[in-house]
């Protein structure tokens, strides 16, 4: 380990098989980072039990399937240190020993919690977790003591208040245990899903990264273009089609005449499809292919977060030692 890097930490709940919008929103931040930093990539499993606590079965596969798309996306175990939050219980003392210092207004009044509160439907989130949700985002950040967490837009405030209670905990305590960490905005690719809302699993409408090549032809035959092109001489509008997002981001060398075609009449959408898929099939097959080798080897991401688990550990432990101290513990 490198001592002058900065130090990175970053979460995924996991949720399985991830798709085309975790990909350009989050995890390609990710494997750029993890040459430059010394980068800590968490399975947040205790926090997927904050909103989930009534479908605990799945998070066992839905690990081994999340980290799987990480590797097959370049995530190298080798670089970063991958693993999972309930194999280093010491996220869960620091957040107990947090708790004891964090007002429960600056809980409160975090948007996200006021705004998931009223969105999930169908389930009761007026839980003792899922108010301490941001504290346990906290601990794992901080006992890690990490300088910069890479995260998205909605997430910042989490961030903030992560550097409030770490800036609280230093001064009631008279020592500079934690540094306050920046927050990274993870630079992010607009990703609409089939039917052109936001890609999300709970609309339903996703491609998964792990897709096999061969069926990607027939999904992106059912992404919806503009709505106000019937012939193929009709002059489309590439802004507000969905296909069009996606040589932004899979075919950036023939953009240009793409727009140009579609706006001039020239190119019909079975056609514009054609040449779309043709490039993810060339972008997303490596991936299957890395997948699919990892796939072979049932130990390999058990291993990996075993190890993982051993790295984090050193780091959390060592931490604790201090805050303990700090805290009158020792
Ligand atoms: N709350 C984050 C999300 O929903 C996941 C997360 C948990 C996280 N702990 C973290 C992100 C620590 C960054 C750092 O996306
Ligand atoms: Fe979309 Fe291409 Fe059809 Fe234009 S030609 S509307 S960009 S699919």
């Amino acid at each position: 380990m490198s001592e002058k890097k900065d130090i990175i930490l970053s979460g995924m709940r996991p949720t399985g098989k991830l798709h085309l919008g975790n990909l350009f929103g989050a995890l390609e931040n990710w494997v750029r980072l993890q040459d430059e930093y010394h980068c800590f990539f968490c399975v947040v499993d205790w926090h997927a039990l904050t909103t989930a606590y009534e479908e605990s079965l799945n998070i066992k596969e839905n690990v081994r399937e999340m980290v799987l798309d990480w590797l097959s996306c370049g995530i190298d175990p080798d670089k970063a240190v991958v693993f999972q939050q309930s194999d280093v219980k010491e996220h869960a003392e620091l957040h107990l020993l947090l708790s004891m210092i964090t007002p429960l207004s600056w809980l409160e009044r975090i948007p996200t919690y006021k705004e998931q509160l009223q969105q999930i439907e169908g389930r009761n989130l007026a839980t003792y977790g899922f108010l301490g949700y941001p504290l346990l985002q906290a601990a794992d950040i901080l006992v890690y003591k990490a300088d910069a967490v890479p995260v998205g837009e909605d997430q910042a405030p989490h961030i903030e208040f992560t550097r409030e209670v770490a800036r609280r905990f230093n001064y009631l305590y008279d020592r500079k245990v934690f540094p306050e960490p920046a927050t990274i905005l993870n630079e992010y690719k607009v990703v609409p899903g089939l039917d052109n809302r936001k890609m999300s699993k709970s609309y339903n409408n996703v491609i998964e990264i792990s897709i096999p090549p061969q069926e990607i032809p027939s999904r992106v035959r059912m992404m919806i273009t503009d709505p106000g092109r019937i012939r193929k001489s009709d002059p489309g509008n590439p802004q507000i089609c969905s296909i069009y997002a996606f040589h932004r981001i899979f075919n950036q060398l023939e953009l240009k005449n793409i727009e140009t075609a579609c706006l001039e009449g020239q190119i019909g959408c079975v056609e514009c499809k054609n040449i779309l898929s043709g490039w993810m099939q060339k972008f997303l097959e490596p991936v299957f292919h890395k997948r699919r080798e990892l796939e072979k080897d049932p130990q390999i991401i058990e291993d990996i977060l075993n190890k993982g688990r051993e790295k984090a550990r050193e780091v959390a432990r060592s931490t604790m030692q201090e805050v303990r101290s700090a805290m009158g513990l020792l």
